[in-house]
């Protein structure tokens, strides 16, 4: 495969309009599909094409939008002040492109479906007929609120009329824009300035500038390279809805291609970024959510809701209405039934009994639980953080260990508050030695 001549890629991000549709009255740009914000979706696909800077323009709610993009490399923002249409949105974004000379992909921020994939062959074919600017387009049934790509009658690329500007014979035209679009720096710059806001809505739409170029003489293409399951912009929360599901399944498709198992699609939640090793079995009813790692052969589910921060190791089983958060579960430890796992770290082949809590607040602040190597947690048992639970330690059911009151490798604690099997049966020790070993045999059935 030639290798595209290495010209510099920017990408701008438009998100800076307040999305009226929704009816709400924080920005749509915040709403949140699979784990992460609309706009998120875009910035990270975006990635792909190795930019050398994004800027994401804001406005409407801009701390919020700016922070659902914390930690997103290359990231720069620009501030639309007044929301004037998608051109003055670009424009906004000239200063931050200072100095720079090579295609900019300009991606509106509602479209969270988009593929690395279209966004990168966009880019080959703009480039290949070095044209100033591209508008990636796709062919709808019924093309319904969407700009219409006009055509002459041998095919080539005429403009882009908004819907509410169309006649009823373009509006039967079932191209539309996609709001994805590529141009060459000094084209773009150029033709800003020349958009008027003559319309329907009385906007500086980003839609006139391939006009502008074309009536200038420039190469202007649109390329129909999109998908229809890709190009859903997100106006409504009708459409976010939609957006969500579709992802959802291209997320459990890809990982079910990678050697995951889900048993059912249709009640199985896992955000993006999410990482399944091979032969992990997903059970009904189960919801992963972002920044979670999972090894391979484990078992999710069913009715668990895995969190944020969660790390399973290779064949680590977590059951029915089980929650875990930010918590780390060893190789081969269990926790099948009813259990709370928060701020936790739990060693290997350990056993955490129906019913355990990990008590991690107290109010004011998160505490950690450590739990060792084949620790064997007890029915009931409630462990109130910070405390930790030694290496082949017991604890009984319905056991409350208290804060700081940490259970030594090997020793069994009863009780509430726990108390060491040891300590308690000094006076008839052949029974303590005898209830120690009762609880290890019965550790070793339950599994
Ligand atoms: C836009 C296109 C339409 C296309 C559709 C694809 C224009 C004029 N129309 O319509 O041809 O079919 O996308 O989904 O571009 N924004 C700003 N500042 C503004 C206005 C908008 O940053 O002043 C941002 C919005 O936050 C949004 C994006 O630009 O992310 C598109 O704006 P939106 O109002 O959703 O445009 P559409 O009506 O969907
Ligand atoms: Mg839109």
């Amino acid at each position: 495969m030639a290798a595209a001549p290495r010209r510099p890629v920017a990408v701008v991000i438009l998100a800076a309009g307040q999305g009226t549709r929704t009816k709400l009255d924080r920005s749509k740009m915040t709403l949140e599909i699979c784990g992460w914000s609309l706009v998120r979706h875009v910035a990270e696909t975006s990635r792909a094409l190795k930019p050398e800077r994004i800027v994401v323009v804001v406005g409407h709610g801009r701390e919020a939008v700016e922070k659902t993009l914390d930690g997103v490399p290359g990231v720069v923002f620009a501030v639309q002040k007044e929301q004037r249409g998608t051109a003055d949105a670009v424009r906004a974004a000239l200063p931050k492109l200072r100095g720079f000379d090579g295609t900019v992909m300009v991606l509106n921020g509602d479209v969270p479906l988009v593929r690395s994939e279209t966004l990168r062959g966009m880019l080959r074919r703009h480039r290949r007929m070095k044209s100033s600017a591209s508008v990636l387009s796709t062919v709808l049934d019924d093309a319904a609120h969407y700009g219409r790509i006009l055509r002459d009658a041998k095919g080539g690329f005429v403009g882009i009329r908004e819907a509410k500007d169309c006649t009823v014979e373009q509006l039967a035209i079932g191209e539309m824009n996609t709001g994805l679009y590529a141009f060459e720096m000094k084209p773009l710059r150029a033709s800003l300035r020349k958009v008027g806001s003559d319309n329907q809505q009385g906007e500086f739409y980003l839609t006139d500038v391939p006009e502008i170029l074309r009536a200038k003489g420039d190469r202007v293409a649109a390329i129909a390279c999109g998908t229809p399951d890709e190009v859903l912009g997100v106006n409504t929360l009708a459409e976010l809805a939609e957006a969500g599901q579709r992802l959802r399944f291209r997320i459990l498709e890809d990982l079910m291609a990678s050697g995951v198992i889900v048993a059912d699609p249709a009640t199985t939640f896992v955000d993006r970024g999410v990482k399944i090793g091979v032969g992990t079995r997903i059970l009904p009813c189960t919801v992963i959510e972002k920044d979670v790692v999972i090894g391979a052969g484990c078992e999710v589910g069913p009715f668990s809701h895995v969190r944020p921060g969660t790390v399973m190791k290779d064949r680590a089983e977590v059951g029915n209405f089980v929650e875990t958060k930010k918590t780390t579960i060893g190789e081969g430890t269990k926790a099948k039934h009813l259990t709370y796992l928060g701020d936790a770290e739990i060693g290997k082949d350990a056993n955490i009994g129906c019913g355990t809590i990990t008590a991690n607040y107290d109010g004011r602040h998160k505490h950690r639980t450590v739990i060792d190597d084949r620790a064997h947690i007890g029915s009931g048992t409630v462990l109130v953080a910070p405390v930790r639970v030694g290496k082949d330690a017991v604890t009984g059911a319905g056991a409350i260990v208290t804060a700081g009151k940490d259970v030594a490798d090997g020793d069994t604690v009863i009780g509430v508050p726990a108390r060491s099997l040891g300590s308690l049966s000094k006076p008839a020790s052949p029974a303590s030695s005898g209830a120690t070993k009762t609880a290890r045999r019965r550790r070793s059935k339950q599994r």
